[in-house]
């Protein structure tokens, strides 16, 4: 197994808080890890910061991609997003007045940046690299089957659909890693499931590396080969998911309010 990212002693302040405290783990390539811990344990600023919406206080996280070993320390989301990090959102963030096929068409437009100059001048090249943009994403569509709601308004789609559309649009820009904050909240078990296969079928066929963070314990249990715990912004554990689920701090920590934790 080599290394695709690892985090050094990160930490984040936001004033007197520590919401990510010493925090160090290593990503796998094609390794499919999960995140849990307590609300507040500091997972979604973990994440917000290796794809670089905030910087750290301290700390070091090293991106080991396809194009060489790159500190992405200083580096701005919109540069994360290019180098290959990819993310979904807590709550979902899509553009809900366009349809299916545009919402993908937009997280696509980022691999032909050259293309945007030849739209300008009206080159034919654009009229190329249009239609081979749609064909790409009318495939991806079809791969995750939304290809028959390709113009539907993506305000209109049930929820669990919504959500493996934003995992469509994180898949579009080709990464390396996708990072995904709690994709089965709000979803009922069929379309946890159906989340849980999918999340699978990535792994499998899109060669990338997953970090997972979900509450939803049987569906982390079920995917993840390593799992990290976080309370209060510290590590507590990491582990096989047998041996996270044995181990008694977690228990006392996370495991153990699983219910309380539910009803968030
Ligand atoms: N921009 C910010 N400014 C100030 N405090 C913040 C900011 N973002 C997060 N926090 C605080 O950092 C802590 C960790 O929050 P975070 O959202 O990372 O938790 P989480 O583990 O994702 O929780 P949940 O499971 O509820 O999503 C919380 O105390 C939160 O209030
Ligand atoms: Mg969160």
């Amino acid at each position: 197994m080599t290394t695709i990212l690892k985090v050094d002693n990160l930490v984040k302040n936001f004033g007197g808080l520590t919401a990510v405290s010493n925090v160090s783990l290593t990503l796998d390539n094609n390794e499919l890890v999960a995140l849990i811990g307590p609300n507040g344990a500091g997972k979604t600023t973990l994440f917000n910061l290796l794809t670089g919406v905030i910087s750290p206080s301290s700390g070091a996280i090293i991106f080991h991609g396809d194009n060489g070993t790159i500190s992405l320390n200083n580096k701005s989301a919109t540069q994360i997003a290019n180098l290959g990090l990819a993310r979904t959102f807590q709550n979902i963030r899509l553009f809900s007045d366009l349809s299916v096929l545009e919402n993908v068409l937009i997280a696509l437009t980022n691999q032909y940046q050259e293309s945007f100059i030849a739209s300008i001048m009206r080159l034919p090249k654009y009229y190329h690299a249009e239609q081979q943009m749609r064909e790409a994403a009318l495939h991806l569509l079809k791969i995750f089957e939304l290809d028959q709601q390709a113009d539907q308004l993506a305000r209109n789609l049930p929820y669990g659909i919504q959500r493996r559309l934003e995992i469509v649009r994180a898949l579009a820009t080709k990464p390396q890693i996708l990072f995904l904050d709690e994709p089965a909240a709000g979803m009922n078990p069929e379309e946890t499931a159906d989340l849980s296969d999918l999340i699978k079928m990535i792994q499998r066929d899109f060669h990338i590396t997953i970090l997972l963070i979900e509450h939803d314990m049987s569906l982390v249990m079920n995917l993840a080969e390593k799992i990290y715990v976080l309370d209060q912004g510290s590590l507590l554990a990491q582990g096989t998911p047998s041996q996270i689920q044995q181990n008694s701090a977690v228990i006392k920590a996370y495991l153990g309010e699983e219910d309380d934790n539910a009803a968030n």
